[in-house]
C-alpha cells in the first residue's frame, strides 16, 4: 500500500461527516445509516486494512474520532427533541372554517318557506331543453327564449326532449314537480339549484342560484302570492319590509309581475335626511324599492304541459336569485357579486 493511504482514508473521513452533517433523516433511521452494522462507519473501518503499517496508529486514532463525533452528534440531536415542554402555554388556534354565505343564505330561505308548507326539492342543473323551456310555453322558435343567456350541451338532440341546456333558471322545476306528484295538487314546491347564463359583470355570475316557489291548489289567486311575497319579505329583511308586484311579461305566467321589496335604508321613501335635515335620494336603492326577481299566476298551459286541468286548479309562481335577494339585506354593502366565488378567504370570514 503507498503512503497516500492515509491520505485517501482522511478525504474518505471528512466526506463522511460532510454527509452526516447534511443528512436530512430521523434519529433511529440517522443512527442505522452511520452507525449500524452495515452503516457508513463500519464500511469506512474496513479501509483501515488498506493502510501502511507505519500509519495503522493514526488512522485508529481518526476512525475513533470519527466514531466519538458521530456518537455525540446523534445524542445531541435526540436531546433536543425531547427537549422540556411547558404544557401550561396556551395553545395555537386552529383556523376555523365556516358554511359559504350562500349556502347559508340558501338554508334561511328554504326555512322560511318550509314553515309555512313548502317541500323543498332539487331538480337537475343540466336539463333537458322540454322543461327549460318547451314546457314553459316557450316553443323552440320562441323569441323569449333569448332573455335566458343559455349554454347548450353538446349532446346527441333528444326527439321530444330536445337539446340539453345548463339550466338557465329553476323554473325547469316548475313541470318536473307537477310530474312527481302525478298531476295530482296540491303542490307547494320551493325549489332551490344552481343557474347559469352567459352573463359575467358585478351584479352577476355566470354560475348562480334562484329559488322557484310554485303552489297549485283549488282556488288559488294573486292575494295568495301577494301574502306570500309580504310574508318572505317580512322574515327575511325584517319587520316593516313590504313587497310590491309590477306588470311584466314571462311566456310561463299570466299575469306576470316583476316584485320589488321596499329599502330598509329609507325605509322604502327613496330618501335620505341628511345631519343637516336636507333630504337627499337613498343612495342604496335610488327609489325606495329594490326589484328581485319575477313572478305571476302560472299560465294555463304549463299546468296542461304538467297534466293539471287549468279549467279546475290555478297557481302562482315566481324565482329570484338568491345571490341578489341576500345582498339586500340590511348591512352587507356587497357591491360586486363575482367575490362570492373567487375563493378569496379575506371576503368571505366576515359572513
Ligand atoms: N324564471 C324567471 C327568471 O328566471 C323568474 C320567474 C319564475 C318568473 C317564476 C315567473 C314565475 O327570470
Amino acid at each position: 500500500m503507498s503512503d497516500n493511504s492515509i491520505n485517501n482514508l482522511k478525504q474518505a473521513i471528512t466526506k463522511l461527516r460532510t454527509q452526516f452533517d447534511n443528512e436530512d433523516l430521523d434519529l433511529d433511521a440517522k443512527k442505522t445509516a452511520y452507525l449500524g452494522k452495515k452503516g457508513s462507519f463500519n464500511e469506512l473501518s474496513k479501509e483501515i486494512k488498506n493502510v501502511s503499517n507505519e500509519n495503522k496508529r493514526e488512522a485508529g486514532k481518526l476512525l475513533n474520532e470519527l466514531k466519538q463525533y458521530l456518537q455525540k452528534n446523534l445524542v445531541d440531536n435526540s436531546q433536543q427533541k425531547t427537549e422540556w415542554t411547558d404544557l401550561t402555554l396556551p395553545g395555537i388556534k386552529q383556523k376555523k372554517g365556516h358554511i359559504h354565505p350562500i349556502s347559508q343564505a340558501i338554508e334561511e330561505i328554504s326555512d322560511i318557506f318550509q314553515k309555512i308548507g313548502f317541500t323543498r326539492v332539487r331538480y337537475p342543473e343540466v336539463d333537458w331543453d322540454f322543461y327549460a323551456f318547451e314546457a314553459l310555453n316557450m316553443p323552440s322558435d320562441h323569441p323569449a327564449r333569448d332573455e335566458w343567456e343559455t349554454f347548450f350541451v353538446k349532446t346527441p338532440q333528444n326527439k321530444k326532449m330536445g337539446k340539453m341546456v345548463l339550466t338557465p333558471h329553476t323554473s325547469n322545476g316548475q313541470v318536473r314537480e307537477m310530474e312527481r306528484l302525478k298531476s295530482k295538487p296540491p303542490i307547494r314546491m320551493i325549489n332551490v339549484a344552481r343557474c347559469y347564463r352567459r352573463q359575467q359583470d358585478v351584479t352577476h355570475t355566470q354560475m348562480f342560484h334562484q329559488f322557484e316557489g310554485l303552489v297549485v291548489d283549488k282556488g288559488i289567486t294573486i292575494q295568495h302570492l301577494k301574502g306570500t311575497l309580504d310574508y318572505f319579505a317580512e322574515k327575511f329583511y325584517g319587520p316593516g319590509t313590504k313587497s310590491r308586484i309590477r306588470p311584466f311579461h314571462f311566456q310561463f305566467t299570466e299575469p306576470s309581475f316583476e316584485v320589488d321589496f321596499s329599502c330598509h335604508i329609507c325605509k322604502g321613501t327613496g330618501l335620505i335626511t341628511d345631519e343637516h335635515g336636507d333630504k337627499n335620494k337613498c343612495s342604496f336603492c335610488k327609489s325606495g324599492w329594490h326589484e328581485v326577481g319575477g313572478a305571476g299566476m302560472v299560465h294555463p298551459n304549463v299546468l296542461k304541459a304538467g297534466g293539471i286541468d287549468p279549467q279546475e286548479y290555478t297557481g302562482f309562481a315566481f324565482g329570484w336569485g338568491v345571490e341578489r335577494t341576500y345582498t339586500l339585506k340590511e348591512g352587507l354593502n356587497i357591491d360586486d357579486i363575482r367575490y362570492f366565488y373567487s375563493g378569496e378567504s379575506r371576503f368571505l370570514k366576515q359572513f
